[in-house]
């Protein structure tokens, strides 16, 4: 959902105010469930909200300020077609604290822990009217690998954004049966990669 830019009472607050958390349990579930219904246009079941934050809980983070959560970033990761790629399901900041860097951060984060993991990629979907997460994305440095028609409920195309990691390189044999690493710089290719590059 696009961030419309209405008259919203900002709060005043310094960045180091913000805590960042990871999911912590139960009782942060209907926090989080709260943001994103409100500011999401697609609705989810309390299975879809489990399944993302039980199997992934090192995935999943939460900004409070004092005792009040104001946004939140709900991830997955394993295997696609060959790749282990992370995927950013939710993510949401509530407006009064929108353009501090809080979406960026959360997202960051969660980007560190996939990169961590072993992910050579993270993907997402965001509506091609979202301005802001465009922005916020496009910032970040993902780019733009796929249209996906009407791919929303509310009838919306998406943007498929991905971050590609730079490349690890590949381990080969070397003839003791020992492993070495190629010495190309395979990050290379990732460079001007063009706007439908899936
Ligand atoms: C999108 C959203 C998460 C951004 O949260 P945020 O905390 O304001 O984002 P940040 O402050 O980290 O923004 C970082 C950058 O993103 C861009 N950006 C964010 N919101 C923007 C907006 N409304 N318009 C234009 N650019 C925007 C800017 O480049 C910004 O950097 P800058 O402040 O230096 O200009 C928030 O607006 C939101 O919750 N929207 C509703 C839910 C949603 O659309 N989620 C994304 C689904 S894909």
């Amino acid at each position: 959902m696009e961030d419309t830019k209405n008259e919203v009472e900002k709060v005043a607050f310094e960045a180091s105010e913000i805590e960042y958390v990871s999911y912590g349990g139960e009782h942060h579930l209907p926090l989080i469930m709260r943001l994103v219904d409100e500011e999401l246009s697609e609705p989810y079941s309390i299975f879809t909200y489990r399944y993302f934050v039980y199997l992934w809980p090192q995935l999943c983070f939460l900004a409070f300020h004092g005792d009040r959560c104001v946004g939140t970033v709900v991830c997955k990761m394993g295997d696609h077609r060959n790749t282990f790629r992370g995927y950013i399901a939710m993510l949401v900041v509530i407006k009064p604290y929108r353009g501090r860097g809080i979406a960026s951060e959360l997202v960051t984060r969660s980007i560190e822990v996939m990169m961590e993991s072993g992910c050579e990629e993270v993907t997402l979907e965001a509506e091609v009217t979202n301005k802001g997460a465009l922005a916020l994305y496009g910032r970040l440095g993902f780019i733009r690998a796929k249209r996906l028609f009407r791919y929303y409920l509310n009838g919306v195309d998406a943007f498929r954004l991905k971050l590609l990691f730079p490349h690890r390189p590949p381990m080969l044999a070397n003839w003791e049966g020992n492993e070495v690493q190629c010495s190309d710089d395979s990050s290379k290719q990732y460079q001007g990669l063009p706007f439908e590059c899936c």
